[in-house]
């Protein structure tokens, strides 16, 4: 292993949004002295190339507006697209923006109008609800359906295509691997989720942002790869932040093939003074995408390790606690309901008892509750402490 996951890096007290602000985020719960499991980045360093590359610059000391994107910035990301994925992309297809949240944003205003309905498929990342809801358009919702058995999700067909034919519905946020159920989506899932869209005049928000966090035995499909007419009807939000810890950084590559829709959305970045971005986050990107295959090798391999200890410790001891393996993303979506606690009573024991602070299932719409979606982007130490801890509390119940 060329990178060190191993090296335990403290931090607490760094202006980090995971360590220094999550008191704050349990209304009613006391979350002092909790350990953070919970935003999505990692405790890890980002690769020596990219902390080279951000030194450099540092050191130049001029910090002056960048030039809009340049030649290279096009050539990092349709290599490591192609790399990743097989998708060759056109140079000018690429917008960079100030992240993939701020992205989604803009689609939304740019593709809907207020009161229209955007459809996402809960259990979702929240923030599409919030976008949906503070830009004055109809949250429509799809929600996926869960297997106990198999402990899989799945997306309800029947109920999409339901949505998808009322004509006030104008867009689709999906999820591809999704968060936080961990699901890589199949070839098939997509071509007739894409199918279905394109039919009924639907266009789709693809947030690709985890597709390069994919364990062995999956396959990530880009959605915008399937066929042409996929293609003009589709947006891809692709970031170097989940794989490489950059997310302080901002910097998004949005993918738009379709002339139309990237007039409209580039329209929308202007409206909002949001066309440029910053300087360290396109350098950051850059080494991260041309330099990054190794470490993003060792980086599965290790959060993997991390999730089959943690299942196996699980069977082990904690009762009624089912971990659903992720197929993609570092992000561990776990369901306490076999406990026999309440959702509430779950919430109170992770957050209280456990003194974990991680994303409370119900934050990612109301199917959530008594889930808890854990963050395995860690230090192993600081699983064990977690697991150990969870046990401890587990045992009073
Ligand atoms: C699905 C998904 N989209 C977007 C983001 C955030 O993207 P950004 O930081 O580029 O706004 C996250 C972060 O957790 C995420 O999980």
């Amino acid at each position: 292993m060329k990178h060190n996951f191993n090296e335990y890096i403290n931090r607490a007290g760094t202006g980090s949004a995971k360590w220094d602000c999550f008191e704050s985020q349990y209304p009613g719960l006391d979350a002092r002295g909790c350990l953070p499991m919970w935003v999505a980045d990692m405790d890890f360093k980002a690769p020596q190339a990219v902390i080279d590359a951000l030194v450099e610059k540092a050191k130049h000391g001029v910090y002056g507006y960048p030039k809009p994107k340049g030649v290279s910035f096009d050539r990092a990301v349709q290599n490591w697209i192609y790399k990743r994925h097989g998708w060759n992309l056109e140079g000018k297809w690429i917008v960079p923006t100030a992240g993939v949240v701020p992205a989604i944003t803009y689609a939304v205003q740019a593709l809907t109008h207020e009161g229209e309905g955007v459809i996402i498929q809960p259990p979702v990342y929240y923030p599409f609800k919030n976008i949906i809801q503070k830009n004055k358009r109809k949250v429509v919702e799809n929600p996926l359906k869960f297997d106990e058995l198999t402990l899989t999700y799945q997306m309800d067909f029947e109920d999409f295509e339901s949505k998808v034919k009322d004509p006030n519905n104008k867009l689709l946020i999906l999820c591809n691997p999704h968060n936080p159920v961990g699901r890589v989506w199949a070839k098939e899932d997509l071509l007739r989720l894409g199918e279905l869209c394109l039919a009924n005049g639907v266009t789709v928000f693809a947030d690709e942002i985890h597709s390069d966090l994919i364990f062995k035995g999956f396959k990530h499909t880009p959605l915008g790869m399937l066929d042409n007419s996929i293609n003009q009807n589709t947006i891809t939000a692709y970031s170097a932040s989940k794989t490489f810890n950059l997310a302080g950084l901002q910097t998004a590559a949005i993918i738009i093939p379709n002339k139309e829709i990237r007039h409209k959305y580039r329209e929308q970045l202007a409206i909002n003074s949001a066309g440029s971005i910053n300087i360290f986050g396109t350098i950051a990107l850059e080494a991260a995408y041309n330099h990054g295959e190794e470490y993003l090798a060792d980086l599965l391999a290790y959060v993997e390790a991390n999730v089959d200890y943690a299942i196996a410790y699980a069977e082990k001891h904690l009762k009624g606690v089912r971990i659903i393996k992720p197929q993609g993303t570092y992000l561990v979506w776990i369901d306490f309901r076999g406990t026999g606690l309440s959702a509430d009573e779950i919430d109170a024991l992770i957050i209280e008892k456990a003194k974990i602070a991680v994303d409370l299932g119900r934050w990612f719409g109301k199917e959530g509750a008594g889930f808890m979606r854990f963050n395995f982007a860690c230090h192993r130490s600081t699983l064990e402490k977690a697991l150990a801890q969870l046990k401890a509390a587990i045992e009073t119940i």
